[in-house]
């Protein structure tokens, strides 16, 4: 079945229509000094041009050998961008910018705690640490093609992970700091890493976390499942000193600073890979409880990522850097480490939260590291603005440039970022895009396009979207009808495939909307990126959310069958089910409710529990507003759960007729509870 057919209630549905905005121009000092004002841009990259025109990204990089092949798409739609080619990527972020640049900050460490000291390290020095941490990794018998779990929080020595993965080929596959030990397992397990690199600890509003525990629980849940994990490689937080309580495992765990020793002053020379060698996996939330490890190319992406950092971000190597988001996301991944190093800019990483230990500390940091672009999430600016509107102005700060990306913005919300946050001064770009897109597929080019608050922009140059209607019509520019977003063509930036799942792959951004299964011609595999959108007068995209059960919270993907099955692990759980609720602050969060077996009681005690269960089989970021005990689900006289009708009652929306339920008088009684 294909995923879309489980959808009930989604987050298109409960999205509000704001009213069109007026556009804000860049300035004059912002576009002089811009990468990217040539608007021809946009005919250089049209469908005419493709894909030959992708040529000026991959022109970005240092190749050892060109491609044969532009685009080719034999196994359509698994596409292989620059075929033939060999790169590395290691070498494209580090190496090549020693001449000109090594005695220049690649990465600025912010500790969370203000006592501890910002660390600013080199590119002389990046090469060093990821020489070295690659010459470990050969050591332990890993090699091109092997995958490897990491499950480290925002520290320095993830991206020197990342890159040292990547100049062997080997693919890393990066699970958010904040997921649970029990989700590292069930990525260990898919990817089939033998070993898993993780820290002791690291801080969260002010505590030192032990984060050592749950790479016990990852090895012991990943062995329940039938993979052993050979090694857990534990770099320190205070490198020498042990921040965890929970004991090393003699023979399987092992101190990267003490095994790092034997390779001080190790080089390792970059593997020459194959352009369409996966660099990284990268899980996001599917429609069902099994998450998808979207499989990255090394070539595409790293010319998309490193293209679109250029263009859109307007990196420089003069430039300091930061974007406020997590490298487990593809956020991260793209826009922390990849396309910013690949430019040979200043990139900051921020171990802690934006208000710990006060509303002022984001802007503290802008003002000691002189940061000009900035880059973070609506969630992010819509709490900021609630803790401490007038802290910006506090502090002396410039940005030149800001990023929003990861949810729809509010226009009031966009304005204060552009005021308050910008000063008036910044220009800003609202990028739309996904986990499985590598990279930003709508957005403004800032010094050619202007910018409309609420809108994310045109499709980016190269990128063609289409909206289609249920029926597969288009919905043409300007109708004022929302429709489903997908994309005409392929891009290099975009996945290969769902990670040992090709099926899953094709039916669930291919099916729907595909002319031809058997074609080998692109033009017949328009990608459904799975949200509803609705394109302007102006060819402006506005994004409306989710239209499958994908929910959105604070800009994490969860998927509500994720949070269901979690739910069931439970016991006193007979059945589940999760619906989105409007949330001022984070956007979407998720309403669980449940009905038990026969026998059981509702009780404060068992809602706790049921979301500690969540706790344990996602992580804290999967906690829902709250839990919901009713007497009976509504249902279907077929016995489907009705979870549009919940999603209205938590959404405070009509329910609709609801006679034809097999339990009608079940709705009032859930509504009185939850409207109390
Ligand atoms: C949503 C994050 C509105 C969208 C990079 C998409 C957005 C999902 C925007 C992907 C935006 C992302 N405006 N909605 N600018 N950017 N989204 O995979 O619903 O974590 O499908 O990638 O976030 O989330 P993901």
């Amino acid at each position: 079945m294909a995923e879309r057919e489980v959808v009930e209630t989604s987050e298109a549905q409960i999205a509000v229509h704001w009213q069109e905005e007026g556009y804000f121009h860049s300035s004059p000092k912002f576009i002089a000094q811009a990468n990217m004002t040539d608007a021809s841009i946009y005919e250089r990259f049209s469908l005419k041009n493709f894909p030959n025109c992708y040529k000026e990204y991959a022109d970005l990089l240092t190749w050892y050998k060109y491609w044969d092949n532009i685009l080719d798409t034999s196994d359509a739609p698994c596409y292989k961008w620059f075929k033939g080619g060999l790169i590395n990527a290691s070498y494209n972020c580090i190496d090549r910018h020693l001449p000109l640049y090594k005695n220049k900050t690649a990465i600025h460490f912010v500790p969370e705690l203000e006592t501890d000291k910002t660390e600013h390290i080199t590119y002389q020095e990046l090469y060093v640490r990821v020489n070295e941490f690659a010459a470990l990794l050969k050591d332990c018998g890993l090699k091109a093609g092997d995958r490897v779990t990491l499950h480290l929080p925002m520290v320095g020595e993830l991206p020197v992970t990342m890159l040292a993965c990547a100049r062997l080929g080997i693919i890393h596959s990066q699970v958010f700091g904040g997921f649970s030990g029990k989700a590292a397992a069930d990525r260990i397990v898919d990817s089939q890493s033998d070993i898993l690199i993780t820290m002791d600890g690291y801080f969260r509003g002010g505590q030192l976390l032990d984060h050592k525990e749950k790479a016990d629980i990852a090895v012991a849940e990943a062995a329940k499942e039938g993979r052993k994990v050979k090694k857990v490689l534990v770099w320190q937080r205070y490198p020498g000193k042990y921040s965890a309580k929970t004991p090393m495992v003699e023979g399987r765990d092992f101190f990267v600073n003490d095994l790092l020793k034997k390779f001080y002053g190790a080089r390792v020379e970059p593997v020459q890979m194959p352009a369409e060698a996966p660099l990284f996996l990268m899980y996001t939330s599917g429609t069902t409880g099994k998450p998808k490890g979207c499989q990255h190319s090394t070539g595409g992406y790293l010319a998309y990522v490193t293209g679109t950092s250029k263009y859109v971000q307007d990196i420089h190597p003069t430039d300091v850097y930061w974007c406020m988001a997590d490298i487990g996301w593809i956020t991260g991944h793209s826009y922390i480490v990849y396309g910013p190093l690949a430019l040979a800019a200043s990139s900051v990483i921020f171990e802690g939260i934006p208000t710990y230990p006060d509303a002022g500390r984001a802007w503290r940091i802008a003002q000691d590291l002189d940061v000009n672009i900035f880059h973070t999430a609506p969630t992010t600016i819509r709490g900021l603005r609630k803790v401490g509107p007038d802290e910006p102005k506090k502090y002396n700060y410039h940005f030149k440039h800001m990023t929003t990306v990861g949810e729809p913005i509010e226009p009031e919300v966009w304005k204060w970022y552009y005021h308050e946050v910008g000063k008036g001064e910044a220009a800003i770009v609202d990028t739309w895009w996904q986990t499985e897109n590598g990279g930003f597929l709508c957005s403004t080019l800032p010094a050619i396009k202007p910018m409309k608050p609420g809108s994310a922009g045109p499709g980016m140059p190269g990128i063609h979207p289409i909206i289609y209607d249920n029926d597969g019509n288009v919905i043409p520019q300007g109708a004022g009808k929302a429709g489903n977003i997908c994309i005409q063509n392929p891009w290099p930036g975009m996945f290969q495939t769902i990670w040992g799942d090709r099926d899953r792959f094709v039916k669930t951004y291919f099916e729907r909307y595909c002319k031809n299964p058997k074609s080998k011609d692109w033009r017949d595999w328009p990608y459904l990126a799975g949200d509803a959108a609705v394109q302007a007068e102006d060819g402006y995209y506005r994004i409306l959310g989710r239209i499958d059960d994908v929910i959105n919270v604070s800009g994490h993907r969860l998927g509500t069958k994720e949070l269901e099955s979690a739910a069931l692990t439970v016991v006193e759980v007979a059945e589940a089910a999760v619906v989105p609720v409007k949330d001022d602050i984070k956007g979407v969060v998720p309403d669980l409710y449940v009905a038990l077996k026969p026998g059981f009681k509702a009780s404060v005690e068992l809602e706790k529990k049921i979301v500690n269960a969540l706790v344990k089989e996602i992580g804290p970021i999967a906690k829902p507003r709250k839990v919901w005990i009713v007497p009976d689900m509504p249902k279907t006289r077929s016995g489907k759960i009705m979870r549009r009708v919940l999603g209205a009652i938590s959404n405070k929306k009509d329910v609709g007729d609801v006679m034809t339920l097999a339990n009608p008088e079940i709705v009032e009684e859930i509504t009185k509870m939850v409207q109390k």
